[in-house]
């Protein structure tokens, strides 16, 4: 392979012309890259097991003979054991207790915890009864009354059913009460309500008046979504019950779990009660869910309600929601692609930000860098490695006395310079914030708090005073970011603290609020809301544990309703915040979540240990976040507790290569884990892993575009690309970039080989090819492509090795990548042409400057689509000078041409220097082309 210079070819402005033509005896394959003109410029699984306490207490019968119920069973207990709904949800039942409720009491001769209940409701139980529907000016209404109060405290005896078509594939359906309102989720909903007039939907909805029920088919096919007719409708003050059918057993969502990408239905029960607990119930709630139909059609559905809920499932398949409060507000997406499922949500919802370039980058981090000098030396090895570093971060070791907006002038005094260092050197600096506020600093020692205080901006115990909690600083306020008030004194903060620091982002953890006292320092009170009469599974077996107390007054409402929005209420402050005092593209890292997060924030999973079992489940919790619209997510690379090892924090690294964030994290007692303290092998396996993503950065910038422009997946399951292979419905030790990298990374120890499924069709092993000044990169060449049937392949993966395959029909725009994006993005594009078996391909790019606001939708971007196909007609492509002057396209690869050409053509010049190779690994012999264009 030599080299060629090809003068103005270069330059992309006219690579947007560039026609390049491989000829071949009998036909030749060209390439067009072409700017749309429109366009131009411009070990604890975490659900707990539903407990029937029933067999714990000693006065209860146990006998399974259900003798004395037959007639019963015959008539209206006749259940499938699969199917019975439980009739204490919210509490365990005697046999007298539970036929006091009406309810059938049939003990099943197994014991211990979970399984189905033995108190379930009989058929048609009494609820409510549904009077006429009657036209909106949305949809219909109907009125929903009891005859008969429920078992419950404080039912509300009459309710609103409001039944909204939105869209073809959104059916939005209310039920609230009508006489006095009650609390509804802000923040949430602020795109698109729809249209008024649909004409056929893709659903049909049919009512059971008495008791009601309602029935959600797929209209083309007839097939049942929901039937919440199998239970019945419980709607009382603090405790709001609905069960329904389920189209299948194939089911996602209901984050945030330690759980596989699809749910168990084996009575299980999953509780969305934001908590900073690496297990249970985890740090963010996310009440949708995706259910795969098993013929490549799904739908989803979306309960917007963010009280303290319990979600139960069980194998019919059937699921209960239980929540404490609000109202029943669903959004039902009938797809039918699982990925227009995800689509449709995120229409809701709102579509993510469109994140700054450099944070795609990597990220380096430790609890733990107790100095300015510390923390460059960090930055000083990693240059000298030779490993490519974007932002450097901070935990909270820079604050004095570990308060928010102060930095320690003993071991942080020149942080302000060093920041202005690490921006001469291209590179970026987050570090943390956390909100709870120092409450016991003298009186004039700490701004942010005698502002606050001033300002009213903290969160109000029941009596009126501030609450105070423990965090790390010790006494803490707690900001409410539901008060506009608050938002001012926040942004206010962020402003003189970055008057100061220059941060380019915010880290904004412990924000689910955690505290370390439970409740406040004075406890909670005794009340209706600190001790509900059902309180949902959730670690400490109260709401208030490490958290607030519940009862606390918040500007919009009480902490009881608000509590699983505080993450996303401070996210929204903290992006709002730094748009203002930049006016570039925010940066903000939320622990804590709800829907919505994604359009101001992006996600980590958390305080993960640093073993293997947490490096393969975090793929699953990367893939949900991206159905959950939070598309920037990683998990800590390496492991955050615990010390990781050598081979895994290499195959930790490799992975988190392909997170769509990607920062390797390390709790301060731990083993030091950047990559430079390794061995030199496992330096050169990580550099490589790195480097390969950063070569990858603009085919991931242009997902993030899609992603951001019109609601899809970066990192992707199987299943949304390939939703017709039964195969693929529960992948998740293997993933997706978009639509046409498959990464299957080793989550073993030990293992030097991986196997992996490969969807039907040809695949091409995606290697490092790039050696560009400074960065000597090892490469090991597996060029091979596969065609697969949709199988299972086995693939070597020594320790230097993550298996990518690029799908046949792309082209993938890469770049030679550098040490920061900085520079990267000033280097040489690629191309790599992944031909079809039909000899096409086709590809896109996203660029703008990577930082300015509002690029796409103020038109400050450049957009270019790739095509490869058999010549045809030349004179189709569009031919355009667009503005990306000095964009060099440096070399193109083309997996899979059949033949050796016999010359190259790039817009009517003979490319002299290009070279294939044959690639003997593979049976139908194709060849790797490979051409300089400088
Ligand atoms: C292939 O391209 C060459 C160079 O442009 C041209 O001379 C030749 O006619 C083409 N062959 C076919 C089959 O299109
Ligand atoms: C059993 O019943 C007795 C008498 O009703 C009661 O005192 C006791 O607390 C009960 N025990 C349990 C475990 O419920
Ligand atoms: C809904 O569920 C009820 C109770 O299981 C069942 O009898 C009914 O047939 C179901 N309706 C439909 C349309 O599947
Ligand atoms: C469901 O769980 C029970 C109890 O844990 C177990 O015995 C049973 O095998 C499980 N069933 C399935 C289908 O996994
Ligand atoms: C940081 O390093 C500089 C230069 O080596 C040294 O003068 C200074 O004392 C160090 N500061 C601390 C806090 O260690
Ligand atoms: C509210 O806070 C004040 C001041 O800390 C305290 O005296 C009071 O007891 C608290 N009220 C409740 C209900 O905890």
């Amino acid at each position: 392979m030599a080299r060629i210079c090809c003068g103005p070819l270069h330059t992309f402005a006219l690579l947007t012309s560039v026609f390049l033509i491989l000829v071949h005896k009998d036909k030749n394959v060209s390439f067009a890259f072409s700017p749309s003109a429109e366009w131009q410029h411009s070990t604890n699984i975490s659900y707990r097991s539903v407990q029937f306490r029933e067999n714990l207490s000693s006065n209860v019968t146990v006998s399974a003979d259900p003798r004395t119920h037959t007639r019963y069973v015959r008539d209206q207990c006749g259940i499938a054991v699969e199917s019975r709904i439980n009739c204490g949800c919210d509490r365990s039942l005697s046999r007298a207790d539970c036929e006091a409720r009406g309810c059938c009491y049939v003990p099943l001769p197994q014991s211990g915890l979970g399984g189905p209940p033995w108190c379930f409701y009989p058929v048609r139980y009494p609820g409510y009864k549904m009077g006429p529907l009657l036209p909106t000016e949305k949809g219909q209404r109907a009125t929903l009354a009891r005859s008969a109060p429920s078992y419950l405290p404080r039912d509300i005896p009459t309710l609103q059913l409001d039944l909204m078509p939105e869209t073809l594939g959104r059916l939005h359906l209310t039920l609230k009460d009508p006489a006095s309102p009650r609390y509804e989720v802000p923040f949430v909903t602020s795109q698109s309500r729809g249209h008024k007039d649909i004409q056929n939907p893709l659903y049909d909805v049919d009512f059971q008046p008495d008791p009601f029920g309602f029935i959600v088919r797929r209209k083309s096919n007839g097939r049942v979504l929901l039937n919440t007719t199998i239970g019945p409708l419980l709607f009382a003050d603090q405790y709001v019950q609905l069960s329904t059918s389920m189209a299948s057993s194939v089911i996602s969502g209901l984050g945030e779990h330690y759980t596989p990408i699809t749910l168990d239905l084996n009575w299980t029960s999953v509780s969305l009660w934001n908590r900073d607990m690496a297990s249970a119930n985890l740090y963010g709630s996310h009440p949708f869910f995706l259910v795969q139909e098993g013929d490549g059609q799904a739908h989803g559905v979306f309960l917007l309600n963010s009280n303290a809920m319990e979600v139960f499932l069980q194998p019919a398949p059937a699921l209960t929601w239980v929540t404490v409060g609000g109202i029943l507000d669903f959004y039902i997406f009938l797809g039918p692609s699982p990925q227009s499922v995800v689509q449709q949500y995120h229409e809701v919802i709102g579509y993510p930000m469109m994140p700054p370039y450099w944070s795609l980058g990597f990220h380096l981090c430790r609890w733990g860098y107790t100095s300015t000098n510390i923390t460059r030396t960090v930055v000083q090895l990693m240059r000298q490695a030779k490993i490519p570093l974007d932002v450097q971060w901070n935990d909270l070791d820079y604050a004095d006395q570990r308060r928010v907006f102060t930095f320690d002038l003993q071991r942080f005094g020149d942080l302000p310079r060093m920041v202005e260092e690490f921006h001469q050197l291209g590179m970026k600096y987050v570090l943390i914030l956390d909100p709870g506020i120092s409450s016991a600093s003298p009186p004039g020692s700490y701004k942010p708090f005698d502002d606050g205080l001033k300002r009213g901006v903290f969160i109000k115990n029941s009596t009126g005073q501030i609450l105070i909690g423990k965090v790390w600083p010790g006494p803490t306020a707690f900001p409410d970011f539901t008060n506009p008030t608050t938002q001012d004194w926040w942004t206010d903060c962020i402003r003189v603290f970055h008057s100061k620091v220059p941060v380019d982002g915010l880290w904004i953890d412990m924000n689910e609020p955690s505290n370390f006292v439970q409740g406040s320092v004075d406890g909670c009170p005794d009340s209706d809301l600190e001790k509900p009469p059902y309180t949902p599974g959730v670690i400490g077996g109260q709401l208030n544990a490490g958290t607030l107390c519940v009862s606390a007054q918040q500007y919009l409402s009480n902490h009881y309703n608000l509590h699983n929005l505080y993450g996303l209420t401070e996210a929204i402050a903290t992006h709002r915040a730094l748009l203002k005092v930049k006016s570039t593209r925010p940066f903000v890292l939320s622990r804590s979540s709800f829907p919505g997060l994604g359009r101001f924030s992006a996600h980590w999973t958390g305080d993960v240990r640093s073993d293997w079992e947490q490096l393969r489940f975090s793929i699953p919790g990367v893939l949900l976040f991206g159905l959950y619209g939070v598309p920037l997510v990683g998990a800590d690379v390496c492991g955050f507790g615990g010390d990781t090892t050598e081979e895994l924090c290499v195959r930790w690294t490799q992975l988190g290569a392909f997170y769509p964030f990607m920062r390797n994290h390390n709790d301060k007692p731990n083993a030091p884990q950047e990559p430079f303290v390794f061995s030199q092998q496992a330096q050169d396996a990580m550099r490589t892993a790195i480097t390969l993503r950063y070569s990858l950065l603009p085919f991931l910038y242009t997902l993030f575009h899609h992603t951001h422009s019109s609601g899809s997946t970066v990192a992707r399951p199987l299943f949304l690309e390939f939703p017709t292979d039964p195969d693929c419905q529960t992948i998740d030790r293997q993933f997706l970039w978009g639509s046409s990298l498959l990464i299957s990374p080793v989550l073993e120890e030990g293992a030097l080989e991986v196997t992996a499924y490969l969807p039907p069709g040809t695949w091409y092993s995606l290697f490092l090819m790039f050696t560009n000044g400074n960065l000597q990169i090892s490469t090991k060449c597996y060029s091979a492509s596969y065609y697969s049937k949709g199988q299972y392949i086995l693939f070597p993966a020594p320790l230097d090795t993550i298996n990518v395959h690029v799908r046949e029909g792309s082209i993938i725009p890469q770049q030679v990548p550098a040490l920061t994006t900085t520079a990267s993005r000033r280097n040489p594009f690629t191309l790599i042409v992944a031909l079809s078996v039909g000899n096409w391909a086709k590809g896109e790019l996203f660029w703008d400057d990577g930082e300015s606001l509002d690029t796409f939708e103020h038109g400050n971007y450049s957009y270019v689509l790739f095509f490869a196909e058999e010549v045809q007609n030349r004179e189709n492509f569009v031919k355009l000078n667009g503005s990306l002057d000095g964009l060099v396209l440096g070399e193109v690869r083309v997996f899979g041409v059949r033949a050796p050409p016999t010359s190259v053509w790039a817009n009517g010049q003979k490319v002299h220097d290009f070279s294939y190779s044959q690639d003997t690994k593979v049976c139908n012999k194709r060849f790797i082309l490979i051409f300089k264009m400088c």
